[in-house]
């Protein structure tokens, strides 16, 4: 936006594609997720090494991880020593992921071992390391490993949650390995400078997510284009952070649900408005990052428009308001129905016209609205919707304007929590 002087939420966003990313694999049932992740990192362009253990290769063979990353697999330090690659893989990482995380590898990193290649490459390695557990509920929720897990975390290194879902054979619980995507958008987000530290725990977040669909009849909605990756992005950094997270979603593209995070799907506006304040009651952060269709149809036909009556009753359908969630959330907080203490955040998708910039109509519908801040978007010429990538500007309630760089939505939403994380602090 030409002419503003604004500062940056964080500064530290450069690049989305570290040069040369470390595959870790332990021997767990999801080695083979671990394919996806380093074809995610090659397509990046990333120059990638995949470290196995040797238990990892009894789920996935060598040659495989060979033709995938384009690199030599090797399990121990003995080999290639004239290379001493126990500390050059190390020492020349930009990003380390390991994933899956077994509860054995996790023990032996937490203890300071270094009697394989993947541990002593972790020994050394003074770039981000992101560790992806997966195992039973029960090996998750035993106290030594999560003992290891909070020493790790201790130590700077970044231990995703697991999600939650089905798991070898028949039982589901906490353990599951994130999907590939989710991993390597975290990862990313991690080395480019976002710590993704556990500031959150013990806070409920609370975020909408995706497009309303207003129905004409059965069959047929008014909708729009949003696609809910941000808003579930935003889910996936608080809940790697350690809050508690419910989703309200509405119409979202088959988006994977962050580890963790609860998610209450609804359709229409007023049915996203009830479960917004039914979840708000006890939320500390609540983000309306949804598109919520302003109007709807105010009466629905109950049957399906046949074609020639179709085209008569279309011309004539009649539109009326939908509720303003963001208002009632506002105002709630005053009522007594949202926590004092609760921090709301709007979403605005604006574009410019010839007198008024983005920015602009932002500032006069943070005031309108009475939030704390709004995170602005410039939708014109169909960027942001259903895009991976994302920029804009938060606006708060006194006026501050802060630049959100450009980045993968998961990159904007670490800078979205961290700026709503530290106007916690001042406010
Ligand atoms: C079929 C099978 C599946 C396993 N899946 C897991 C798993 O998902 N997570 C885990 O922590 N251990 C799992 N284990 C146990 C590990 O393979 C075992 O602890 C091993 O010593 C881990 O070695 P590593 O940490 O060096 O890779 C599994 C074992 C078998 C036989």
């Amino acid at each position: 936006m030409a002419g503003v002087e604004v500062p940056a939420v964080n500064a530290v966003v450069e690049k989305s594609a570290p040069r040369k990313v470390v595959v870790g694999v332990a021997g767990g049932i999801a080695a083979y997720k671990a394919c996806h992740l380093i074809r995610d990192f090659k397509e990046a362009g990333d120059d990638v090494w995949v470290v196995p253990t040797e238990s990892a290769l009894k789920f996935v063979g060598q040659a495989t991880f060979e033709a995938l990353s384009g690199n030599p697999v090797s399990t121990t330090v003995f080999d290639a020593v004239d290379e001493v690659r126990h500390v050059k893989i190390g020492q020349t990482a930009d990003l380390v992921v390991v994933a899956p995380a077994t509860a054995d590898f996790m023990a032996r990193v937490a203890s300071g071992r270094g009697d394989d290649l993947l541990s002593a490459t972790l020994l050394v390695a003074t770039c981000p390391v992101v560790l992806a557990p997966a195992m039973h509920t029960e090996m998750w929720m035993n106290p030594a490993t999560q003992a290891n897990v909070a020493t790790l975390r201790a130590r700077g290194i970044t231990v995703l949650e697991p999600a939650h879902g089905r798991l070898t054979g028949k039982d589901t619980g906490p353990g599951r390995l994130p999907e590939p995507s989710q991993i390597a958008a975290l990862a990313r987000t991690r080395a480019a400078g976002y710590p993704l530290e556990r500031t959150l725990e013990g806070k409920k977040v609370l975020i909408s997510a995706g497009g309303t669909q207003e129905a004409i009849d059965p069959v047929r909605y008014v909708g729009n284009r949003s696609s809910g990756k941000q808003g579930y992005a935003l889910a996936e950094i608080a809940a790697h952070k350690g809050a508690q997270v419910t989703i309200v979603a509405g119409a979202t593209e088959h988006l994977e649900t962050p580890s963790g995070a609860f998610v209450h799907k609804v359709v229409s506006a007023r049915e996203m408005r009830e479960a917004m304040l039914e979840h708000a009651a006890d939320a500390d952060v609540i983000i309306m990052a949804a598109a919520v269709a302003d109007f709807r149809p105010e009466n629905p036909a109950a049957s399906k428009l046949k074609k020639g009556h179709a085209q008569e009753s279309l011309s004539t359908i009649h539109m009326v308001e939908n509720p303003d969630i963001l208002r009632e959330l506002v105002q709630a907080r005053i009522s007594g129905g949202v926590k004092e203490s609760a921090t709301i955040i709007g979403f605005a998708a604006e574009t410019g016209d010839d007198e008024h910039s983005v920015l602009d109509f932002a500032k006069q519908k943070v005031v309108k609205k009475g939030c704390d801040l709004l995170m602005c978007n410039d939708v014109s010429g169909g960027k942001v919707f259903g895009q991976s990538v994302n920029e804009g500007f938060l606006v708060s309630a006194t006026g501050e304007v802060f630049t959100v760089t450009a980045g993968s939505k998961t990159e904007v939403a670490a800078q979205i929590i961290e700026a709503i994380e530290s106007h916690r602090v001042t406010r």
